[in-house]
């Protein structure tokens, strides 16, 4: 095995198989994966894993994997000790400020509470704005924060934006935009450059292909 990718379960799973199938990678094992763990692509000398976002930074940060692929949101509120590499422009959603419509977040006189599953980013902005706001950290269905008065505001990801709107919550300002990213571990950038650059470069490829196609 020259090298080892992991990807990110879930929402990514799909689309980030999608862009290796067209760079001719062969993901048919991760596609019918049943409760296997370690998937080998069909086509080339690569090992793919199949793990929660935040794993997928904790891997490629320890050299257990090569490269991985993951949201800008989960990279963003994590550590760094990694190169990010690529942008895959697909997997793209939102991190927003949302609320009630009711909410006066910026004007209202007590310190505001923000619900969120990114405190780090949720501080961020709100130190931009110089507002001390107290984060109140969430694990899921953040949107439910602010309907039941835990909070009165949410930092989260939005996609389609059904989940806010099916729940009365607007959106205040939007904070960044995001997409899938292929990170590096730093090692193998160097010890195994050519594997890595020709796996970026038939990414890349994808990539641009389905921007002139757009
Ligand atoms: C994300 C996010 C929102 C939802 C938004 O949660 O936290 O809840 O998706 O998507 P939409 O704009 O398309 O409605 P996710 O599905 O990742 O699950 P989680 O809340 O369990 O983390």
């Amino acid at each position: 095995m020259s090298l080892r990718i992991a990807l990110t379960k879930g929402r990514l799973e799909d689309k980030t198989l999608t862009m290796l199938e067209k760079s001719g990678y062969g993901t048919e094992n991760v596609r019918s994966k049943g409760r296997a763990l370690v998937l080998p692509d069909t086509a080339k000398d690569i090992e793919y894993v199949l793990v929660k976002s935040n794993d997928c930074i904790t891997y490629v940060e320890h050299g257990a994997c090569d490269m991985g692929v993951v949201g800008k949101d989960t990279l963003m509120e994590g550590s760094s000790d990694y190169f990010e590499m690529l942008d895959l422009k697909t997997g793209e959603c939102d991190f927003i400020l949302a609320a009630l419509p009711e909410a006066d977040l910026f004007s209202q006189n007590s310190r505001v509470r923000i619900g969120t599953k990114y405190p780090n980013v949720a501080r961020e902005y709100f130190a931009r704005r110089n507002m001390d706001v107290e984060i109140i950290k969430i694990d899921g269905s953040v949107e439910l924060s602010p309907l039941i008065g835990l909070v009165d505001g949410i930092v989260d990801i939005t996609e389609t934006g059904s989940t806010l709107k099916a729940n009365g919550l607007v959106i205040l300002d939007y904070v960044a935009h995001i997409s899938a990213r292929v990170i590096v571990n730093k090692a193998s950038l160097k010890m195994k450059k050519q594997e890595v650059m020709q796996v970026l470069g038939d990414l890349r490829k994808a990539v641009m292909e389905n921007a002139e196609g757009n």
